[in-house]
């Protein structure tokens, strides 16, 4: 017997329109900006959490991160073992969650290090994680200016002409020069410190030292220093820093930078912030990342994390883990706002922090008076 084909079997039309649970009420419904209403950027960032893909990520990562800025210990509930100082009201009021920021170097060379010195000089985090290149060349750019180049500029052509790429950037090599006849006697200052005054140097109290000698307000190093921001750089020698510590090694040898009391600055940062909670907001992947995740793990996890990063989690790189890999560690509680914004962070940092931290001047103008 041959097919019908002239007649649907119905069971095809019930399959094709399965009956649906409805998720009116329970989800945002997906709808873009209308620019009927003008161009209207706050309007505008508002509707990425409705956008869908990485803008909805965007848009949760600035809603996690105003969560983390606008909480207070007044907001929790008392429990019996607060000391008498954590019962007043007006000691809970003024208990914040303290923020972890961490970035690779290349946003220092980019001009997200202005978007950070605000963050600094405003005291708006209150410790940073980077790399090497992201200490030396926040102070590089006091002494010279980093150009904008092309990502298709030929390695061969721009050696031969002492020009260095950073993706499409670009920076003379006489920023190094200048870099050296600036660091290397503060170096021998802080030999004689050490000799004299048993100073022992460690990369946080480096970094310290050299954003009060650099003296300027364009750095976040310099605001990290007048604000008593630690920045914590546990490779301090993997780029020029390291350069100049090896010619300065031959010059005058016995400088001593010590990481082992700065594992116990950071993990203490991490682990004496009770009552505060904690969050964090990593740009990139690296070690920064890990650095403010692992301090977190000494409390039992973060109760905030936003990454932005480009990073993939099937090769099983720590860049590319998504918050909830740290879930599993401790680094990160289970409780904890988390979102991972899968983006270049030169775009996607400036929009976040003109949502939370920049709208929020006043308020910490006011708690930092
Ligand atoms: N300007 C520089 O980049 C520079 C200068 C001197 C030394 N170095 C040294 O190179 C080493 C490696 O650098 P690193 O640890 O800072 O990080 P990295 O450049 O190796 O980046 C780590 C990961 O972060 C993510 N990432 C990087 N840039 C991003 C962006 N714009 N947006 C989103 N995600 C991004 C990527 O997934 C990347 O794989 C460090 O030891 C550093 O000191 C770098």
């Amino acid at each position: 017997m041959g097919i019908e084909e002239d007649k649907l079997p119905s069971s095809v039309h019930a399959i094709v329109f399965k009956d649906s649970d409805s998720l009116e009420g329970k989800s945002i419904k997906i709808e873009g900006y209308d620019f009927n209403e003008g161009v209207n950027y706050s309007k505008l960032l508002k509707s990425f959490v409705s956008t869908g893909f990485q803008a909805s990520n965007l848009g949760d990562a600035i809603g996690v991160v105003n969560q983390m800025l606008d909480w207070r210990l007044v907001d929790e509930n008392i429990t019996e073992d607060c000391s008498e100082e954590e019962r007043d009201p007006t000691f809970r009021e003024s208990v914040r969650c303290k923020v972890f920021l961490g970035f690779t170097s290349n946003l220092i060379s980019s001009g997200l290090r202005d978007i950070i010195r605000y963050l600094t000089e405003h005291h708006m985090v209150d410790v940073v994680v980077t790399t090497a290149g992201g200490i030396e060349e926040d102070l590089i750019k006091c002494l010279a200016h980093t150009y904008k180049g092309d990502f298709s500029l030929p390695g061969a052509y721009l050696r031969a002409k002492g020009l260095n790429r950073i993706g499409n950037l670009l920076v003379p090599n006489e920023n190094y020069c200048k870099f050296e006849e600036w660091i290397i006697p503060i170096f021998d200052k802080m030999l004689k410190e050490q000799r004299e005054e048993n100073i022992l140097w460690t990369p946080s109290k480096v970094i310290a030292r050299l954003g009060k000698e650099i003296n300027n307000e364009r750095s976040y190093l310099y605001w990290a220093y007048k604000n008593n921001i630690p920045v914590f750089c546990p490779g301090i020698t993997d780029g020029s820093l390291g350069d100049m510590l090896y010619f300065h090694s031959y010059h005058n040898p016995g400088l001593i930078i010590d990481v082992v009391q700065d594992i116990r600055a950071i993990n203490s940062e991490a682990v004496h912030a009770s009552p505060r909670k904690t969050g964090v907001i990593i740009l990139g992947g690296g070690l920064p990342k890990h650095h403010i995740c692992n301090a977190n793990m000494m409390r039992n996890g973060a109760d905030y994390a936003v990454y932005i990063n480009t990073a993939q989690e099937f090769d099983g790189s720590d860049s590319g883990a998504h918050p909830d890999e740290a879930v599993s560690w401790g680094k990160i509680r289970g409780s904890a706002k988390t979102v991972k914004v899968h983006c270049d962070a030169t775009i996607a940092f400036p929009l976040l922090v003109a949502e939370t931290f920049a709208s929020r001047r006043e308020a910490f103008e006011k708690a930092n008076s």
